[in-house]
């Protein structure tokens, strides 16, 4: 089992968990119809151009004999009402074969290294209201909801409450 930065070449592993993750984690959250059409070729295209364009986000994956099984994504935030020093934990997915094994804190605490190592002092994170199993997780790690609440809008018509938790890094 290793920890290591992804790469473009990494992108169709990725959106395989990326994909899988999404439609057992978010089951009851968003329209089974939804989840049910997620395409792994189109995550694959969208990673492939993320992590092409290098530095936005630091990536790390979790492999285990060649195989994918779980990344991180840190990076800049995207709020607009966080103080100086903020940055933000973009993903956390795990294969779900291999859910309450460990293996997400070890995934989340080379995301925090990560975000150490990019100068931040602080992170936030968004979660749907509805994912339990996450919410429990972060609660876990240190994290603790904001108060603040959104609508998350996967896709034109389809949407779930999501909240912002927030977490130093010491
Ligand atoms: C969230 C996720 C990364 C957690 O990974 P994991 O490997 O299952 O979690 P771990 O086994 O490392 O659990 C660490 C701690 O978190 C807590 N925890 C994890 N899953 C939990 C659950 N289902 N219920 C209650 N507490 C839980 C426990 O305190 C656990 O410690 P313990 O095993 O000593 O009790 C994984 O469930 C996942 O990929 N989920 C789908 C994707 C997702 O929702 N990501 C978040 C998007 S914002």
């Amino acid at each position: 089992m290793e920890l290591r930065r992804a790469e473009p070449s990494d992108a169709r592993a990725i959106a395989e968990v990326h994909v899988l993750a999404w439609q057992v984690a978010y089951a009851g959250l968003l329209p089974a119809e939804f989840l049910a059409r997620l395409s792994v070729d189109e995550r694959e295209a969208r990673w492939h151009w993320n992590l092409g364009r290098g530095a936005l986000a630091r990536v790390t994956l979790l492999v285990d004999q060649g195989a994918v099984l779980g990344f991180s994504s840190v990076g800049a935030t995207r709020e607009r009402d966080v103080p100086e020093g903020y940055g933000e934990l973009y993903a956390l997915y795990l294969h779900p074969d291999r859910w309450r094994g460990g293996l997400g804190a070890r995934l989340h605490d080379a995301a925090m290294d990560e975000g150490r190592a990019l100068g931040f002092r602080a992170l936030t994170l968004w979660v749907l209201e509805g994912n339990a199993r996450a919410r429990a997780f972060y609660e876990a790690k240190g994290w603790a909801p904001e108060g603040k609440r959104a609508e998350f809008t996967a896709a034109p018509g389809v949407a779930a409450p999501e909240l912002r938790y927030h977490r130093t890094l010491g």
